[in-house]
């Protein structure tokens, strides 16, 4: 397939970066393109761990990695992450490209997303305080700085102190929060405006030469499709769309290259910050969960909300991305128990639904509607190969796959690039 798409089915965190880790060995290119920062990748290269926030996990595997127009890019953010990267012999600047379209996340962005939190009281979304939803505001405000602007240094000055002004009189007349000292702030961007300045180009030129060149990509979605901005479950959402469709917008390519669609979700569900979660479990069971499961969050360290699998997010995020192809992952986390609860349908108001509400309000009438698979008690860390799965996990990989109406394409059983069974290559 000369074009792979990798999208979330959940609420994030299901796994991504490892799956995308398995299928850029067989790249040429991978490409961000929703998300920031607030994104956290996490692959084990041997026993050695990387978290990735926004560079690309081909870098692991020396590949072109490319951030897309539609990713928001933090300059420091970007930069610790690649000195960190460089420091364990990963070679960064030889291999990373930058949307000249990206839109930046700027200072005053993350001071606001904490005073917008704090103000939000107990309605507050729990986002990662990185000034995601700020920046993406700003886009669509036509207000933005562009990755363009880096390399021009006088136009990045002007701009930057044009846009302090304004924030900051939003941080101080609105939120009484302190304002930002522009000298103090263009000290910090400014080297680090001049040191990515030449990672900055035409990037959508870039991923269609290289398909027109018959080489690999892969597209790597950060996020989950019920934190989508348009489909999730809006406010308690992300600012971008993780979505497959936003592959094509986030990065210039025609929806008609997006060749294949693997969505990747976790054999049971997780969710950090706040906002519904209908299959959520009891703290007691949570805890099971989560220490074998290494449920906390990659970018802010928060223990994550944990739950049986969903098959109505599931359907859902199989009819939005049109995922032909599924990725289970965490399937390890589940061999410890009896039997294993995949809720069916929900029932609301004395009927069942099948189909995800938009309304919060109704979906907090929603309880779940379960349906049992026996579990196998038997560990799965070690199987390399599908015909190593115990029948009932493979049965229930199946059931997944079925759930979604695609075709499963690997398991995942431990964080390592070898905990992988590849059903489909
Ligand atoms: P924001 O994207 O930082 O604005 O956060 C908005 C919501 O999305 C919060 O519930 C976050 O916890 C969630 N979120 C953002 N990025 C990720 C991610 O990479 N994984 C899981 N949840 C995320
Ligand atoms: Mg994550």
């Amino acid at each position: 397939m000369p074009s792979t798409v990798v999208v979330g089915a959940q609420w994030g965190d299901e796994g991504k970066g490892g799956v995308v880790d398995v299928l850029a060995e067989r790249a040429d290119m991978v490409v961000r393109f929703n998300g920031g920062n607030n994104a956290g990748h996490t692959v084990f290269v041997g026993e050695e761990h990387f978290a990735l926030h926004l560079v690309p996990c081909g870098i692991l595997r020396g590949k072109a990695c490319l951030l897309g127009n539609g990713v928001v890019i933090d300059l420091q953010g970007l930069l610790g992450e690649m000195r960190e990267l460089e420091s364990r012999g990963i070679a960064v600047r030889d291999h990373l490209l930058i949307s000249e379209s990206a839109h930046l996340v700027l200072p005053y962005h993350r001071a606001l997303d904490a005073a917008e939190e704090q103000a939000r009281g107990a309605a507050a979304i729990g986002t990662t305080l990185r000034g995601i939803g700020q920046a993406y505001a700003d886009k669509y405000a036509r207000s933005g700085l562009r990755a363009l602007d880096l390399t021009q240094p006088a136009v990045f000055r002007d701009k930057l102190a044009a846009a302090l002004a304004h924030k900051n009189a939003l941080l101080t007349k609105v939120y009484g929060a302190p304002p930002l000292d522009f000298d103090q702030v263009y000290a910090e961007l400014a080297p680090a405006a001049q040191e990515l300045a030449p990672l900055v180009a035409d990037i959508a030129t870039v991923i269609n030469q290289a398909l027109d060149d018959g080489k690999q990509v892969v597209f790597e979605g950060a996020q989950g499709t019920l934190l989508d901005i348009d489909f999730g479950t809006y406010p308690f959402v992300t600012s971008s769309n993780p979505i497959a469709a936003a592959a094509a917008v986030g990065s210039g390519v025609s929806p008609k290259r997006l060749h294949r669609i693997v969505g990747v979700v976790k054999a049971y569900t997780t969710r950090v910050g706040a906002g519904p979660f209908p299959t959520e479990c009891e703290p007691e069971l949570a805890d099971k969960f989560r220490v074998q499961g290494r449920e906390f969050g990659t970018t802010t360290g928060r223990p994550r909300r944990i739950g049986w699998f969903d098959a109505v997010v599931a359907r859902k995020a199989a009819m939005l991305n049109g995922i032909e192809h599924l990725a289970v992952t965490h399937l390890d986390v589940l061999d410890q128990f009896d039997r294993i609860p995949i809720c069916v349908a929900y029932r609301c108001d004395g009927e069942q639904r099948h189909t995800f509400p938009t309304s919060l309000e109704t979906l907090a009438r929603c309880t779940p509607v379960y349906e049992e698979m026996p579990g196998w008690r038997e560990e799965t860390t070690g199987v390399t190969s599908p015909a190593g799965l115990p029948r009932a996990a493979r049965a229930y990989l199946d059931r997944l796959a079925e759930i979604a109406g695609a075709r499963l394409l690997m398991a995942r059983m431990g964080p390592r690039r070898d905990q992988t069974v590849v059903v489909e290559a």
